[in-house]
Order: structure tokens, then sequence, then C-alpha cells
């Protein structure tokens, strides 16, 4: 289906088919967005950032500026039903605005490129482990031999690189063969079992001694953790975790049929994102307490703890390679999310989809070198105070082209597209579209200015 679509959209004609139903546009999106956002850096950032006061600005800001972004933005794709820069130009033109919001599209384009270099490393992390899992190599080693094998691993640049490479091949050859919709399939499979581990983990995480502490980082909050860094990191990860602010949901909306309410479909799948998040979250803190960890041990969080879970449960090899199966499934059809509308675009310019496919694959791979070597041979490389490349590589994507990209697609649907085509696209009627306009004119554009100006200025 999306083979076809595309093709439509190389003749700038609109895109003609639809989902098939209103659970297969949620599992879409779904997909999209439940990935490692939810699973490898959420736990991350809030351990990181104080715990409880960083989840609680978090689900703020996924209230005030995510899900009205992404209604946002994926009513664009509806009303456009094109590929991002055609959308906008199109949709810009029939307003009478200036044709120059094309541009936007582009700039989408760029941060999503951003976002699959380093997507693609640190899933490639997640095959090392798979293979380690399986190969039953943790099942005799005690947790601080776990947490130093993650360090040994990330500085042989030769692993980490081989693991980049290996998953960004599998993720540009489903996009350049167009074949995303069989594995959405396979997804929508198997993704219930995902979400039936990490239930598990919970029931195993109320077993260990940490439990009560993690329940107490995550949900109560110490207000002095409310830094600059913590709002900003928690702004940045609400577009992320959604995957909103670089188009790559418009192509959904554009397959979506004219009969459909998006804001129910968009808050059902905001829903299941953030219990994916709060799942892994209390599976993760639960591990650190009860092994007297440090919760704001990075990026490595999820890499070194869950492995100490399954280590300790009956067949633990097998379940911890169970769950890195099903990230590597949850993270794939999130990379194909990202790569999937650079592709479009380049396609949209009439190149070849294979070839659209492999020179993004290849300037993707060059951009993930950073990242793929920032704890190893360039490790001590830091252009900004001591961030290091990787901290650049994720926090300049997520935390900045973003929520830019989020003001400007909120801008775009709230004051440049015309009123009753943007009211007809959500598909909710004409009260709720005037709700959700002057939530985001008043509150979620004004939001954004004041955190993104605050943190330029700090
Ligand atoms: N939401 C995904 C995650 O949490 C990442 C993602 C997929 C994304 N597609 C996106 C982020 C588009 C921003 C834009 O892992």
């Amino acid at each position: 289906m999306r083979h076809g679509a595309v093709e439509g959209m190389q003749d700038m004609s609109e895109v003609v088919e639809r989902w098939g139903s209103r659970r297969a546009f949620i599992i879409a999106v779904t997909g999209a967005a439940v990935g490692l956002g939810n699973i490898w850096r959420f736990p991350w950032m809030t351990g990181e950032n104080g715990g409880a006061a960083f989840l609680m600005l978090y689900v703020v800001f996924l209230v005030l500026l995510g899900l009205p972004v992404m209604i946002a933005e994926i009513m664009i794709g509806r009303a456009g039903r094109r590929t991002p820069i055609q959308a906008l130009t199109h949709l810009a033109r029939d307003a009478g605005k200036s044709r120059h919001w094309g541009w936007l599209g582009l700039f989408c384009g760029v941060t999503l490129f951003f976002i699959l270099s380093f997507y693609s490393v640190v899933s490639g992390w997640s095959i090392e482990y798979l293979v380690d899992a399986l190969s039953g190599h943790f099942a005799s080693q005690s947790p601080q031999e776990i947490g130093s094998a993650f360090d040994a691993f990330l500085a042989s640049p030769g692993r980490v690189l081989f693991n980049h490479t290996l998953f960004l091949f599998l993720t540009m050859s489903v996009v350049a063969l167009g074949v995303g919709g069989g594995l959405e399939r396979l997804n929508n499979l198997l993704m219930p079992l995902l979400y039936l581990l990490l239930v598990l983990l919970v029931g195993y995480a109320f077993t260990t001694s940490g439990f009560t502490a993690a329940l107490a980082w995550l949900f109560m909050p110490d207000l002095s953790a409310l830094t600059p860094m913590a709002i900003f990191n928690a702004m940045g990860h609400a577009f992320f975790t959604l995957a909103v602010g670089a188009g790559a949901l418009m192509t959904y909306g554009a397959y979506m049929p004219d009969d459909q309410s998006l804001p129910r479909a968009v808050v059902t799948v905001a829903i299941l994102d953030v219990a994916v998040a709060l799942m892994a979250g209390i599976a993760i803190f639960s591990i650190v307490f009860s092994q007297n960890m440090a919760p704001d041990s990075g990026p490595g969080l999820m890499f070194v703890t869950l492995p100490i879970a399954f280590a300790d449960l009956p067949g633990g090899a097998l379940w911890l390679g169970a769950f890195f199966v099903l990230l590597l499934l949850a993270t794939w059809t999130s990379s194909i999310n990202l790569a999937e509308p650079m592709v479009a675009m380049l396609g949209s310019l009439g190149m070849a989809r294979w070839l659209a496919a492999v020179l993004i694959g290849v300037g993707v791979w060059l951009m993930g070198l950073p990242s793929a070597l920032s704890f190893s041979i360039w490790s001590d490389v830091r252009p900004f105070g001591d961030m290091t490349l990787f901290d650049l590589a994720t926090t300049l994507p997520i935390d900045i082209m973003l929520p830019i990209g989020g003001l400007l697609i909120a801008f775009f649907a709230a004051w440049v597209m015309e009123g009753t085509r943007a009211s007809m696209a959500i598909g909710a009627g004409e009260r709720f579209y005037r709700h959700w306009r002057a939530v985001v004119r008043w509150v979620s554009i004004p939001l954004l200015v004041v955190v993104l100006v605050g943190f330029f200025l700090s």
C-alpha cells in the first residue's frame, strides 16, 4: 500500500489510498511512537533530571504541546495528502500565503536525518545485546561485570560500527523496497508481546527490594530538581516520544479515511506510549535501587539494568533475548518512520526510490559516526562545554530541532491554514476545532517560544 501511494506522490497528485480501518491507523502511528524513546531514553532522562519532577514536566508538555502539535501535524498531512514539502507548499498556496512554507518540510527532513543517525547507532547496541543475551553471556555475570561489559563494548569502535551498519542496512532495505506495510503487520502481531513482557518485568520489579524506592523516585516530585535543563529535556522528549515535530506523521494523516476523528486516535496512541515508558521506568529503577546503582548513569542505564534483572529469573537468557528481539522490532518501525519521509521527499524530486534510499543511508551512516565513536576514539572531543559528541548528536535534534519544527508546524496549522479545511481534516467537528486552535494559539505556541527563548538565553 505504501509503495503505491508513494508512486502516486511522484507526479504531485494526491494520495488516494486509505487505511483500512481506524485500528490500522492507530497501529501504524503507535509503531512510529513506541521505540527507544520509551524504553531507553525515558529512563535515562528521568534518571538524569531528578525523577518525578522530570516525569511531571514531561506529562505536562505531552498534554500542552505534544498532543496539540501531533494533531496539527497529522492534520496537515491529511489535508495536503502529499509529502511534507508538497503538503505545506500546496496548503499555503491555497490559503493565499507564502509558498516558502515548503522550506519547513526541508527543515523537517534535516531533523529526521540527525535523529536517525544516532537512533541507528543505539539500535545497533540492542543488536549486540541480543546476541550476547542469546549466547548466555550475562547469566554468570555479577551486576558489576554487566556494567563494565557495557563500557567495554562502547569502547570498541569496530563492534559499535558493525551493528550501526547492520541496523541501518535493515532499515533502508525495507524503505527502498517499499515493504514497510509488511513489517507493520508483523509488528502488529508482536508488539502485544512486548507489552506483556514489560508487564512481567514490572511484576518482577515488585519482588525486588528497590520497588518502593523506584515508585517514590518516579512519582514523588522533588521540586528542587526542576532545573532549566530538566524543563528543556522534558519538552524535547515529549516531541521525540510521540514522533512529532519533524513532519514524519504527515504521511500517516495522508492515508487517513475521511470519516475518522483524529483526536481520539491520537489520545489512544499517547496513552499507549506513556504506558510503555512508565512500565520500563518502574522496572529499570527498581533494579537501580535494589542494586544500589546511580539513577543518573546515562545512556547505558537500560543496557546495564535489564540484563541484571533477567539474569535473576529462570530462563533469563531467553527472556532477555526475546526482549531485545521485540525492542529491535519496535525501533525498526520507528526508524522506518524516520527514513520514509526523507526518501519520499527525494522521490518527489523524481529520484528513483532505491537511489534515494541508498543516498540517505550513506549520509545517515556518516552522520552516525560521531555518535558511534563518541565513547571510544572521539571520547575527548568536546566542542561545547563538557558535552560529548553523543550528547550533542542527541540534544541538537531532540531538544532543539524538534521543538522548533513543532512550533512552526503548530503556527502553520493554527494561523496559516484555512480554517474550514483544517477543521475538516481534524474530523472532530467545528467546536473541537475552535478549542484546539485556541489551545495551540494561546498555550502551545507561547509556551514553546518561552522555553526555547529561555534556553537560548540561559
Ligand atoms: N518516537 C520514536 C521513539 O520514541 C522515535 C521516532 C520515530 C521519532 N519517528 C519519529 C521522533 C519522528 C521524532 C520524529 O523511539
